[in-house]
């Protein structure tokens, strides 16, 4: 897979789909720094950040250019959830979510944008949902935001192919990772949510958060260079 030597950035890499993403590409000889909230507390490489919040990002986009010697992609895995029932749902909550995972999309493409164009084009893949493109109950603000970064992942594929910069969103369906527990919840809890898997996804389970870093890894690698401006579903079928 063409990815090694290439210097990346990838956010959310604590945890789950990130943390599997940030393995991944190293396994593949590419230089990551690894940005998160949380400290993962075993990685070097690590540079802490808020992606929602901007002097914080431009920091750490200058950081972490510093340390790999430029930028060829970024990653954007950072993401938060919280399920309610629209009549329930505080606008905190709606906010929040709008927030981190519309705000970070856009930020982190403003601060490292120029730094790709520098290493002559580059790519950048953002994190949606299947909740982007299909209705699943007490996940409005959710669904919202995703949708959202859909839009703008499209539209920054246009605005940025003269630059030689790809843009996709990859949609996962649900993945296996404690990002889901909100939405357990609300669900009936944990039972009644992996039952109701086996029906509503074509393939019957969930992902390992490894099945979603394979398509990370792959979209910006040169494998996918005529690649730019879609959707990719990674689901199971849930939208089948
Ligand atoms: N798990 C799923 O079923 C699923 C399904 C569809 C989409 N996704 C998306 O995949 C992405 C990763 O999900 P995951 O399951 O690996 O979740 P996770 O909770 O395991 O990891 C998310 C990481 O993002 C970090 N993060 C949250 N807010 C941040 C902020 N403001 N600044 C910096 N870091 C922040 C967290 O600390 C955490 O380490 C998210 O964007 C999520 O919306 C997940």
């Amino acid at each position: 897979m063409g990815n090694s030597g290439k210097r990346v950035i990838v956010t959310g890499g604590a945890s789950g789909i990130g943390r599997a993403t940030v393995a991944l590409l190293r396994e593949q000889g590419a230089s990551v720094v690894n940005v998160d909230l949380r400290d993962p507390g075993d990685d070097p490489s690590f540079l802490q950040a808020d992606v929602a919040d901007g002097p914080s990002v431009a920091a750490m986009v200058d950081r972490a250019v510093e340390l790999l010697g430029g930028l060829d992609a970024v990653v954007n895995v950072a993401g938060i959830q919280r399920s309610g029932a629209i009549a329930d749902l505080d606008e905190d909550d709606w906010d929040d979510q709008l927030r981190v995972n519309v705000r970070s999309c856009f930020l982190t493409s403003k601060h490292a944008v120029p730094h790709l164009r520098s290493a002559g084009g580059g790519a950048i893949v953002t994190t949606a949902s299947a909740a982007g493109v299909k209705g699943f109950p007490g996940m409005s603000a959710y669904g919202a935001s995703k949708g959202a970064v859909i839009a703008f992942t499209r539209t920054l594929a246009v605005e940025l192919a003269a630059d030689n910069i790809r843009a996709n969103s990859v949609c996962p369906g649900w993945v296996d990772t404690p990002f889901n527990d909100p939405a357990i919840s609300f669900r009936g809890g944990n039972d009644a949510h992996l039952e109701d898997i086996k029906h509503s996804v074509a393939l019957g389970r969930q992902a390992s958060p490894g099945e979603l870093a394979s398509w990370n890894a792959f979209l910006i690698s040169d494998e996918a260079s005529y690649m730019t401006g879609q959707a990719v579903s990674i689901d199971g079928g849930i939208t089948a």
